[in-house]
C-alpha cells in the first residue's frame, strides 16, 4: 500500500506522517508533497527522512494507492480529481469537496460505514464539527434537539501561519493584519473566523458547522447555531454546546453520561472541579467531554475539547483510509 500525503510540510500534514509510521498504511515509506518553496526539504520518517517532492504538472504518481490531501481547498480542487483519475482514494481534508451531494463526508465513529469502495474523494469535516459531532451523535438516542455552541479554537487551526502569528506577537512583534488574523490575537480573542454573510451575518466557518453536521448526522432540519471565536491557544479546539430538548425529561443527564461513556473516540472527564482543557489535550487522540449538567429538564450541557489537529484532521483522515483500505 503507497500513501502519499500532500502539504506533508504543514501541522496537519506533519502530524500524518506521525501517524502513518505507525499505522498499516506505512508499511512502505510515503511520498510527501508540498510546493516549490519547501520542494526538495527532508522531513523525518521513522529513522530516517524523506523528500519533499513538488506538487507539479508532469509529476509521476502511478503506484500510489491513496493520497491524504492537506494543502488547502485550492490545491485539493486541482489535483484530487486528478488523483483519483488514477485510480487513487483521496481523503481530502479542505473544504473543497464536503458539501458535494456526491462526496461522502466522513468521522468513521459516526459514519464510516459511508466510506466508499474503491478511488473516489472522501472529505475529511471541517474541524470543529468532528469535535462537536463525536460528543453530539449519541446523544441522539435521547430525543430531538436544537444545538447551541461557542466554539474557542486554537490558532493552529489556521495552520502554521497562526502558530506564527501568536508567537511574533507574544515575543513582542507586530500585528501583521490578515497574517492570518484580522485581529491581534495575543492577549485577546475575536469571535470572527471565515468571512460573515452580508445577509445573515453567520459566518463561513460557523456556516460549515450546520451543514456539515446535517450531512454527516443525516439530519437535514437540524438546528445548529454557533459562534466560532479564535482563542489565543496554540492547540485543541474547546467548544461550549447546549442542547435544547422537544420534551422535558428529568432522566437524560444520566442518560447522556452512559451513552458517552460508551461512544468510541469519546473520554468522559467530568469532575465537577476539574473539566477538560486544551493544554494537556494536546496529542490526544479521543475528544474529552466535561461539565455535563442538565440545568432544566429539557436542557443539556457540555463543554467538549479535543485535538483539531489530530481528530480534527490527520487522525481522522488516517482513520478514514485504514477503514478505506479494510473494504
Ligand atoms: N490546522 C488545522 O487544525 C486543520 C484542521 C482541519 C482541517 N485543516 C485543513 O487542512 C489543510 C492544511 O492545513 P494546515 O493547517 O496544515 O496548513 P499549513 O500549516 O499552512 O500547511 C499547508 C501545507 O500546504 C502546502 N501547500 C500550500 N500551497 C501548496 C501548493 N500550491 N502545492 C502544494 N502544496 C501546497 C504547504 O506547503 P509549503 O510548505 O510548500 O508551503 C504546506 O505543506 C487545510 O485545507 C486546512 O483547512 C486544518
Amino acid at each position: 500500500m503507497k500513501v502519499a500525503v500532500v502539504g506533508a510540510s504543514g501541522v496537519v500534514g506533519e502530524e500524518m506522517l506521525r501517524l502513518l509510521e505507525s499505522s498499516p498504511l506505512g508499511e512502505e515509506s510515503p511520498r510527501v508533497f508540498a510546493s516549490s518553496r519547501s520542494a526538495g526539504s527532508r522531513l523525518p520518517w521513522r529513522d530516517g527522512e524523506i523528500v519533499i517532492e513538488e506538487l507539479t504538472s508532469g509529476i509521476d504518481i502511478a503506484g500510489i494507492d491513496v493520497a491524504l490531501f492537506a494543502a488547502g481547498a485550492g490545491v485539493s480542487k486541482e489535483w484530487a480529481p486528478r488523483f483519483v483519475g488514477e485510480g487513487i482514494a483521496v481523503v481530502d481534508n479542505s473544504s473543497a469537496f464536503r458539501m458535494d451531494p456526491a462526496v461522502a463526508l466522513i468521522v468513521p465513529e459516526v459514519n464510516g460505514d459511508r466510506i466508499p469502495p474503491g478511488p473516489a474523494i472522501i472529505a475529511n469535516p471541517n474541524c470543529s464539527t468532528t469535535i462537536l459531532l463525536l460528543a453530539l451523535a449519541p446523544l441522539r438516542e435521547l430525543g430531538t434537539f436544537r444545538v447551541f455552541a461557542d466554539t474557542y479554537q486554537a490558532v493552529s487551526g489556521a495552520g502554521r501561519a497562526g502558530l506564527d502569528a501568536l508567537s511574533r506577537e507574544k515575543s513582542g512583534g507586530a500585528f501583521e493584519p490578515g497574517n492570518p488574523f484580522p485581529f491581534p490575537i495575543s492577549g485577546n480573542l475575536f469571535p470572527l473566523i471565515g468571512d460573515p454573510d452580508a445577509d445573515d451575518g453567520v459566518t463561513t466557518e460557523e456556516r460549515k458547522m450546520l451543514e456539515e453536521s446535517r450531512k454527516i448526522l443525516e439530519l437535514p432540519d437540524l438546528e445548529v447555531s454557533v459562534t466560532c471565536v479564535r482563542v489565543p491557544v496554540e492547540r485543541c479546539h474547546a467548544i461550549a454546546a447546549t442542547l435544547l430538548f422537544e420534551d422535558e425529561d428529568r432522566t437524560r443527564l444520566e442518560g447522556a453520561r452512559r451513552l458517552l461513556a460508551a461512544a468510541p473516540g469519546v473520554s468522559v472527564e467530568d469532575e465537577l472541579t476539574s473539566p477538560p482543557t486544551p493544554g494537556p489535550l494536546a496529542g490526544t487522540h479521543d475528544v474529552a467531554v466535561g461539565r455535563l449538567r442538565a440545568p432544566q429538564p429539557d436542557v443539556l450541557q457540555m463543554w467538549v475539547v479535543g485535538d483539531q489537529i489530530l481528530k480534527g484532521a490527520a487522525l481522522n483522515a488516517v482513520q478514514i483510509a485504514e477503514r478505506w483500505r479494510q473494504q
